[in-house]
């Protein structure tokens, strides 16, 4: 037996993405249903970026989200960039006239936002199987899965947003040939760690050290959270706790300063791509967030760039199916592409710049510190990293 219902807009996954865009629409008014395949507890354990613009951040607290991060979030003015045994600060607020980054965990934006959904009384249905998206010429596209209890649904919408990272399934049931796909996979990964001891330094810094690139961040004054640049086919199993502390403290010391090391709570490695997929919508399906774009986490954009997507797209969606009017829903592609290949490009050009490129001759490497020297020394060059780091393009909600 079949289940059939209908909601405004049908949205597949319950990451920052698609919580987010059930959390705007409900604020214009418009209902929505949200479809995730994992359970409430891994998506909210599932660890992942840890860094949001000031944009962001502003907008969560616009919208009513702001209230814990405001009081756990750990404000930064600035970075470390690291090369030759040289640590350098570039200060943002300085650069850029104010602006700043926030240390908020995406764990935590995860669970502020379903805790928000469901004390609203939004429907969110988690571990469910089989979800397919259909009847994308018509007005009414339909979402089909199967619920926990085993019982199928077909929820008939005016739009379905896929917000299913890039694993999902809502990119691949756009018609065939529609898709265009630009893609770069790098020659190498990252190990993450999440360890129980304070952060050695108030600021993230990026090392570029001859071994590789290391990166230290945090999560809380108490945690600290590392990343190490790999081989691409590395396998976790080769590092123990040992092995990933000394490879962080050969890349990250420097004179004067050392890396306390603790407990490592947590381990993964992540592969390093970009990807964008084109156009980001078929009629009333639209992509939004991993599903339609990747990019490798070196300058912190992925997360950033999944809620730029769904603010955009939550304001076309209530002109078109409040008030009737097409155009946003029309421009939500193009506008938001634009803002992907500006991040795109600044995420790829951190990468290359930071990582040691296994296939490089000794040009590669030496114009690569040539260019971090630059970064360091020219403030024109500087601040194009400060003002993309921070976020260049305004996120707009009122
Ligand atoms: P996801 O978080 O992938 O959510 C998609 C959801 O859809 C998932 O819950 C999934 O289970 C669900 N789903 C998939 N298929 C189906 C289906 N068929 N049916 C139902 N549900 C489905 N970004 C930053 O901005 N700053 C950072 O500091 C940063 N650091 C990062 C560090 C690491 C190690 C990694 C891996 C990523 C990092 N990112 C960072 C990127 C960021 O985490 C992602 O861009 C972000 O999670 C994208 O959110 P999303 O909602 O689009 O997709
Ligand atoms: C974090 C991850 C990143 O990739 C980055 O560039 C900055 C911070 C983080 O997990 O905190």
């Amino acid at each position: 037996m079949t289940v059939r219902s209908r909601t405004q807009v049908g949205i597949v996954g319950a990451g920052p993405a698609g919580l987010l865009l059930s959390h705007l629409l409900a604020l214009r008014g418009i209902d929505s249903v949200v479809v995730e395949n994992r359970s409430r507890a891994y998506c909210e354990a599932r660890q992942r970026a840890g860094l949001l613009e000031a944009g962001t951040v502003e907008l969560l607290r616009t919208v009513g989200l702001g209230d814990r991060m405001d009081s756990e979030g750990l404000e930064h003015g600035g970075i470390y960039l690291q090369f030759e045994g040289e640590r350098h600060h570039l200060d943002f607020r300085d650069l850029t006239g104010g602006r700043w980054v926030t240390i908020y965990a995406q764990t935590e934006i995860v669970k502020d936002l379903i805790q928000a959904r469901l004390a609203a009384g939004a429907a969110i249905e988690f571990e469910v199987s089989d979800t397919e998206v259909g009847a994308l010429e018509a007005d009414q596209p339909v979402l089909r899965y199967t619920d926990a209890a085993g019982t199928r649904h077909e929820v008939t919408c005016d739009a379905i947003a896929g917000c299913d990272g890039f694993h999902g399934i809502c990119r691949d049931s756009m018609p065939a040939g529609l898709v265009q796909v630009a893609e770069r996979v790098y020659p190498y990964a990252w190990i993450g760690i999440l360890a129980s001891v304070p952060p050695s330094t108030d600021e993230l810094i990026y090392a570029r050290h001859e071994d590789g690139f290391a990166l230290h961040t945090m999560r809380t004054p108490q945690v600290s959270r590392l990343y190490l640049q790999v081989p691409a086919d590395e396998q976790i199993k080769n590092w123990t706790d040992e092995r990933i502390w000394s490879e962080l403290r050969r890349r990250l010391t420097v004179p004067g300063w050392e890396l306390e090391d603790g407990p490592i709570t947590e381990r993964a490695i992540t592969p390093m791509r970009s990807f964008v997929a084109s156009p980001m919508r078929y009629r009333r399906l639209f992509l939004a967030g991993d599903a339609a774009h990747i990019v490798p986490p070196t300058g912190a954009k992925g997360l950033n760039l999944a809620l730029a997507d769904v603010t955009a797209l939550a304001r076309a969606l209530t002109s078109l199916l409040a008030d009737g009017r097409p155009e946003a829903a029309d421009a939500y592609s193009d506008t938001s592409l634009g803002r992907v290949w500006r991040a795109t490009h600044f995420s790829w050009w951190m990468t290359s710049m930071l990582h040691v490129d296994p296939h490089a001759d000794p040009f590669g490497a030496t114009l690569q510190l040539a260019q971090l020297r630059y970064v360091i020394s020219s403030r024109a060059a500087a601040t194009t990293l400060a003002e993309n780091y921070t976020g260049y393009f305004p996120l707009a909600w009122d």
